[in-house]
Formats: structure tokens, sequence, C-alpha cells
């Protein structure tokens, strides 16, 4: 598929078809709101990063002073002085020291970098948490994880991996994607009856559906899943990528510990972030975090030992993580380049979100809810019967078909709601 893909962008980038969502030259003006394609990365982050491969660099470069002070801390935290080295398969305490600051900073709660982990990506991460968690009992059914329709494309197949059994529960697609406490509840009840469910999966702010839970669904959650015996295991990686419209981005760990003593001493709530998917967009570093809270100390254990399976996370972006969570502050040299870049992606992604709800809401057969944070938008196709019926001919599903002749006859690559779990209705991501 992948291969059929590039085939097909081949062809039309010879063709040099001009279309309005085709940008000069390329092929890459997408229905995406991310900025990621036209980043060249973060300045002060590859700035440090550079001086932490080459430390002979700190001699020679005009590099700001506080990249200059920067790399050398984390150097003195590197073991032996230099990014070459292993570090514990639970991350360099000092980059879990940084996370906890943040937390600290961010949430206002205490956070202790004990319960933080680092591994080489949180979707891997997360895998290891579901083996973990979601361990067969002879005997009994096989475990479960309570998954949102529409869900990131990458965890049905995960979730496969981990041998876990998933248990749908629908968003509301006309409350613009919210979380729908019924629905919970209706569909912990269903999955009893094939499976044994220990989890709910959420993703605030959610991939593909860019909505925003704000406190009183994520306190809806957490009395539900605490009232069902589940463990919470919440994506935040879009975090920082809330795109206004009032919303805001409050993490459940913040919300949890607001609330009443016999949740805050019982819910378990595994939280993940990640290089990935914030501002910085540097997933080729391939680091994240998930920072456990409540959890079993024997499980601990195993935690340290399969969650960071590949020995050691890259060093590179273990570091990067930090210089992602704890940028350059006021008083620093390189503060105002740092807020310049950071307002111009933020800028630009709202503007892309904005344009690209439009644009979709313009277009016949289609609907888009406005997305309040996140990458993506996720529209509503109305397919016309005749075509339904062609690609039941063809054995495949409408949006992928519709996918197919896209990016065959307009040179634009999307992803079919197919791949996000979605049923019964069709969508493009
Ligand atoms: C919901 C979600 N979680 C996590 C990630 C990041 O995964 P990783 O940290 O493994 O790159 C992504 C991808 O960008 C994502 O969409």
């Amino acid at each position: 598929m992948v291969n059929n893909v590039f085939e097909i962008m081949k062809r039309k980038k010879k063709k040099k078809q001009q279309h309005p969502l085709v940008a000069p030259g390329g092929i890459y003006k997408v229905l995406g709101v991310s900025v990621w394609p036209c980043q060249h990365g973060n300045a002060v982050c590859r700035q440090v990063l550079a001086l932490c491969l080459y430390p002979q660099l700190l001699e020679h470069s005009n590099f700001p002073a506080d990249v200059g002070q920067r790399a050398l801390r984390m150097l003195e935290a590197c073991d032996g002085g230099s990014v070459g080295s292993y570090t514990p398969s639970s991350g360099m305490l000092y980059c879990r020291q940084r996370i906890s600051e943040f937390i600290r900073r961010r949430d206002g709660v205490p956070s202790s970098p004990g319960d933080v982990f680092l591994p080489a990506g949180s979707q891997k991460a997360l895998t290891n948490v579901l083996k973990l968690l979601c361990k067969g009992v002879e005997g009994h059914p096989p475990a479960g994880v309570l998954t949102p329709r529409p869900c990131p494309h990458t965890l049905p197949a995960l979730l496969d991996e981990a041998e876990v059994t998933l248990a749908p529960y629908q968003l509301s697609e006309q409350r613009g994607w919210a979380v729908d406490l019924e629905e919970l509840r209706r569909a912990v009840k269903a999955a009893r009856r094939h499976c044994e469910p220990r989890a709910i999966y959420i993703s605030n702010p959610g991939n593909p559906t860019g909505h925003v839970q704000d406190r009183e669904s994520i306190e809806e959650v957490i009395r539900f899943a605490a009232a069902e015996r589940l463990v919470l295991l919440v994506d935040e990686v879009y975090q920082n990528s809330v795109l206004g419209h009032g919303s805001e981005f409050i993490s459940y760990k913040k919300v949890l510990l607001k609330m009443n003593r016999e949740l805050v001493d019982t819910v378990e709530l595994f939280s993940i972030h990640s290089l990935s998917g914030a501002y910085t967009g540097e997933c080729g570093l391939r680091a994240g975090y998930i920072e456990t809270f409540n959890m079993d100390p024997k499980m601990k254990y195993y935690l340290d030992v399969i969650l960071c399976g590949d020995i050691s996370t890259p060093v590179t972006g273990q570091l990067a993580l930090d210089l992602m969570l704890n940028p350059p502050t006021p008083g620093d040299a390189s503060y105002d380049t740092h807020m310049q870049e950071t307002l111009h992606i933020q800028t630009t992604l709202c503007h892309n979100a904005q344009r690209g709800h439009e644009l979709l809401n313009d277009l016949p057969g289609m609907s888009c809810q406005p997305a309040m944070g996140g990458i993506y938008l996720y529209p509503r196709l109305d397919l016309p019967s005749g075509f339904i019926k062609h690609a039941e001919s063809l054995g495949i599903e409408a949006d992928v078909l519709y996918c197919q002749r896209l990016l065959e006859e307009e040179g634009v690559l999307a992803g079919a709601g197919q791949d996000n779990g979605t049923v019964d209705s069709h969508h493009l991501r």
C-alpha cells in the first residue's frame, strides 16, 4: 500500500498537474493541519544537541550563551560526559528529574522522578504497558481495553500486538467528538460479554478528532474508571497543540489530584507524552515519557525492565525531550528567538486548522467538526449510494476507495476513517 501511494505520487508529480491543494513543485499541500513539513527543527534544541554531539564546537560556535551552558550541564549528566554512553533503561536520572520539574510547573502538583519512565517513543511504551497490564490469566476471559472510536490509526495494531481485545466506545460526533458517559457505560457492559476490561485508553487532545476535553468531562471519565476498576491510559501527546476557541489543555493528573481523597488514593493513571506530538515534532529522535500514578509497586520493577526494553533510549532523544519541556526562559539569550519560533508554529497551526475546516465544509458531501486541538481534522463523507455499492463490488470500504481516487485523480493524500476504527459512516483523516 505504501509503495502504491509513492508510485501514484511520483506519477502525479511527473504530470505536473496543478490543483489548488497541490503546492507548486510538490504534492505536500495536503489536508493536514500540521506544520511539520515546513519545519527544520527547533533551533535551540538542534544547537544544544549539536554541541552535545560534538563538544569541540563549544569553543568555536557563536550560539547564544545559554545554549552552551545547557549543553555543558547535559554533558555533565551523561555517563563519561558523552552522549555515546548507555543510560539506565528507565532513562537518565537528570532527564527524569527535569520531566518531573515540568509536570510540577504545568500542574502545580507533586511529581517524582521515580514515577517517570523514558522509553524510545510512546507507542512502543504503550504496547509494553498493555502487555503488562493485560497479561492473560488461565481460565479467565481475554483482557480488554476500552478504546475510542475513532481512535489513533496505530492503536488497533498496537492492541493486537499486545494480544489485548479492543472494546470500542463511540465518541459523539454531534458534540464535536466528546466522550459520552452513557456510551462508556454501554461499552463496558458490552465488553464484559466477551472480555475482561482492564483499562480505558483516552487520547486528549484527540487523534484524529481534534477534541479537547474540559475539566467536567475528565472528572466523569475518572469517576467512571474508578467505579469500573479500570486503569486510565491517557495519551496527552498533543497537549501543546491547542487551537484556542476557549479550549484549554488540562492534564488528567491535575484534575485527579483535585478530586476526593478516595479517588486520589486509588485511581491508577498512566500519562503519556512524546517528542513526536508537540510543536517540536522531532519524532525521529525517539523519546517520550510515561508518568505513573498509584501504580502497584510490584509492577514498577517489571516496568523498569520491560518499558524501556531497548536497553537505553537514544540519549539525544532524552535530551531533546528535556529541551522541549523546559525551553529557554526570560533572560536567556535564546529566549526571544525561541518564542518567535513557537509563536510562528502556533499561529500556522491555528490558521491551517481554520482554513482546512472552512475548505472542507465548503465541499459538497463533506462536513467537518472544528478542531479544538491536535493536528488532524476528521471530516465526514456523505457518499452517494452508487459509489458505496461500487466499493462493495470491489470488496473494499467506500472511504478507502475514495482515498485511492482522491490520490489518483487529485494528488491529495488522506487517510481513510476505516483505519481509525470508524464503522457505519465514512470519514477522512
Ligand atoms: C495519539 C498519538 N500518540 C503518540 C504518538 C507519538 O508516538 P511516538 O512517541 O512513538 O512517536 C502519536 C504520533 O504522532 C499519536 O498520534
